[in-house]
């Protein structure tokens, strides 16, 4: 039976038609320091505003006079069997937003028929997320320390994690200005100072404080415990601090993780031709074109820009997937034209979990799939593998691609 906060917070979500839609809601429900940390971007948020527009700018070629009832969104990517071609994409931090945190959208992508990878920079253990049925697979940081990485690796192996995910655009944290103004940093090492400090900006988001206080206040990276000198897990900006050493593993790390990994090797946060052929040449089993959401580099090209081109080069040995800026299913279909597999989403679970936890999640996906299907109904496309550039031309002129087969 549900709580009275429950059925308000799905009464809330059951509003939301568009991930523009969730954005504001989840606004008003969350602090403006968690709301700005998964919504914000590096320095002038150029990047973040690219990913976006970049969509916007493509055009779909149509083929009228045909009616599709029922367009397959079905796929399989590297031994998952997809409902549609999208995965939830690794998102630290995402306990702040609501208890339900990354097991919600683990739970919530599984209800859906789809796959979740899990970030190391969890406020859940990664035994605990892999409880939570359905295919995941792990997302390795590196935490400053090759030991580490090893250690975490090995963890996600026996917790069951069928892929390996290497983000390598994570070398150092992204200057994430809005962070910084809103004293996120300070405020991970929580204490009674810290918090009689934030307590006035909290004071307008009763709910979210009731749920973070009732949840523990849960700050720390548990995956981290064993991998720090004190033995105590690292609290999320410890991980984002500049240190000496990178948080994201190297192309020899990715090369050991060849040789210690059997199942599915991705590197995510490919921008180019050349990072593509370095790590097909390591044998990696797929890529993820990503620019990490416009949270590191700014000024790193929007994703659906640089598909086309890394998917040439890289052709059918290696799986190409993307993320960065995907709002609706039409931007899904976008990307699967231009090259991908399939695509990751980052902020838009993150919005419906800030709404109504897993909940707010299955809203979310459930819009992005028939956004998906209406799109594909309109193109008159009866199924995601006859998707290629031949669907998309750019905005007013003619196609910008139309290379692979
Ligand atoms: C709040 C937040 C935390 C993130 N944490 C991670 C992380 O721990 N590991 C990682 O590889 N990517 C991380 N990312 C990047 C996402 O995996 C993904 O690349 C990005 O969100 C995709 O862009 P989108 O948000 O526009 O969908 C994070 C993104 C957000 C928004």
């Amino acid at each position: 039976m549900s709580t009275l906060s429950e059925k308000m917070a799905q009464r809330r979500i059951s509003g939301v038609r568009n991930s523009d839609d969730a954005r504001r809601v989840a606004r008003r429900q969350l602090p403006r320091a968690i709301f700005d940390y998964v919504d914000g971007g590096a320095e002038d948020e150029v990047t973040l505003g690219w990913n976006t527009q970049a969509f916007r700018d493509l055009a779909f070629e149509p083929r009228g006079g045909t009616w599709i009832a029922d367009p397959i969104l079905r796929t399989k990517v590297l031994g998952l069997d997809l409902s549609m071609p999208v995965l939830t994409a690794p998102c630290g931090g995402m306990r702040l937003v609501h208890p339900d945190g990354d097991i919600g959208i683990a739970a919530a992508a599984s209800k859906a028929g789809i796959a979740h990878v899990a970030t190391s920079a969890s406020g859940f253990s990664l035994e605990e997320i892999a409880q939570t049925p359905g295919p995941q697979w792990f997302q390795a940081y590196r935490f400053s320390n090759q030991e580490a990485m090893k250690t975490l690796i090995h963890r996600a192996k026996a917790a069951g994690f069928e892929g390996l995910v290497a983000t390598i655009d994570t070398s150092v944290a992204g200057n994430r200005e809005k962070d910084f103004r809103n004293g996120f940093s300070y405020n991970m090492s929580i204490n009674l100072a810290n918090v009689v400090k934030m307590a006035p900006k909290m004071a307008s988001r009763p709910g979210w404080v009731y749920r973070f206080m009732r949840d523990g206040m849960p700050f720390q990276l548990p995956n981290t415990a064993d991998l720090t000198v004190d033995g105590k897990p690292m609290e999320l900006t410890e991980m984002t601090r500049v240190g000496k050493d990178s948080h994201s593993p190297s192309w020899e790390d990715i090369t050991w993780m060849r040789a210690n990994w059997d199942g599915p090797l991705i590197v995510k946060g490919i921008l180019n031709v050349a990072d593509a052929e370095r790590a097909k040449r390591i044998g990696v089993d797929g890529i993820i074109v990503s620019n990490h959401g416009g949270r590191q580099l700014d000024g790193a090209p929007a994703t659906i820009n640089v598909l086309p081109k890394i998917a040439e080069a890289v052709g059918d040995d290696v799986v190409v997937m993307l993320d960065s800026g995907i709002r609706r299913g039409s931007d899904v279909v976008k990307a699967l034209s231009l090259g991908a597999k399939a695509v990751l989403i980052g902020r838009q679970p993150a919005w419906g979990l800030a709404i109504a936890g897993e909940y707010g999640v299955s809203h979310t996906l459930e819009i992005l799939r028939t956004e998906m299907i209406r799109t594909m109904r309109l193109l008159g496309c009866p199924s995601v593998d006859h998707l290629d550039p031949t669907w998309v031309a750019e905005r007013p002129l003619g196609r910008i691609v139309a290379t692979r087969q």
